[in-house]
């Protein structure tokens, strides 16, 4: 009997929202440069446009809402009777608007910004800029989007790892399976042996042979059934 699940997801799930994907052919990395916006580099050369591509993608969660997908893991996660924990590469903040309240942002988040000299961590909703003070120290200039980007390591993956050790189901949602750690969990899981393992996404990923079950179609309306399935037992 299921008793854990672990769900990781990606920039899929919030595509029924509106919200772009990085790798589709529209996508982020096709109009953005990888080395100038998501890296300490980019970030060391030039700040402000690296904070002016976050200050856009932040304006844009107050015109993007959950969809079915996001709606259906918070009920998962409020009638499973076991425990139920969504790892998300995605920044936005869909997850929670939708209800879930068991979330780990291992990429960081839009919605909040980092005191890179402390490591303190503030709400932030506004946009960022290089004046921008540190709500605590007043020092102006050591503010940066608390984001993960590349060559950086992902948040909190103590606690995904011994989430994954765990489980008894992993689920993987929208994502292309690109972009290590994260698209190293199923091969974790694999060499564990002991969960069931699905993916769940638009068209197969890098990964998809990895999984023992795989279902295509847009993540609002797959996720849905899945979870439907899942609660029914
Ligand atoms: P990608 O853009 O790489 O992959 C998105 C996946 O979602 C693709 O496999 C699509 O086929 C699938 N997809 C698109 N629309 C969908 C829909 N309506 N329903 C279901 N699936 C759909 O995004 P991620 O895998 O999330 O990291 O990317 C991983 C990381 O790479 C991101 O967190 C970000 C990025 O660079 C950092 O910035 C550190």
């Amino acid at each position: 009997m299921t008793e854990r699940i672990v769900i990781l997801t990606g920039a899929g799930i919030s595509a029924d929202s509106g919200v772009d994907t990085f790798r589709d052919p529209n996508g982020i990395w096709a109009k953005h440069n990888v080395e100038d916006v998501a890296t300490p580099q980019g970030f060391a050369r030039n700040p402000a446009r690296v904070h002016e591509f976050y200050n856009g993608r932040r304006r844009g969660l107050g015109s993007v809402q959950p969809n079915a997908a996001h709606r259906a893991l918070a009920r998962l996660e409020a009638e499973f009777p076991g425990e139920v924990l969504v790892v998300t590469q995605n920044v936005d903040d869909l997850h929670a608007r939708a209800g879930s309240r068991n979330v780990i942002h291992m990429h960081g988040e839009l919605a909040k910004v980092r005191n890179a000299r402390t490591g303190q961590v503030f709400p932030w909703q506004d946009d960022l800029s290089v004046d921008s003070r540190c709500p605590v120290s007043g020092e102006a200039g050591v503010l940066r989007p608390h984001v993960v980007w590349f060559g950086e390591m992902p948040l909190l993956m103590n606690e995904i790892a011994a989430a994954l050790d765990a489980c008894d189901l992993f689920a993987s949602i929208g994502t292309s399976g690109n972009v290590y750690p994260a698209a190293g969990f199923v091969a974790e899981m694999r060499t564990l042996g002991l969960a069931h393992t699905v993916e769940i996404n638009l068209e197969p990923s890098q990964g998809a042979s990895l999984f023992a079950e795989q279902i295509y179609g847009r993540a609002a309306e797959t996720v849905p059934a899945w979870v439907d399935r899942i609660l029914r037992g």
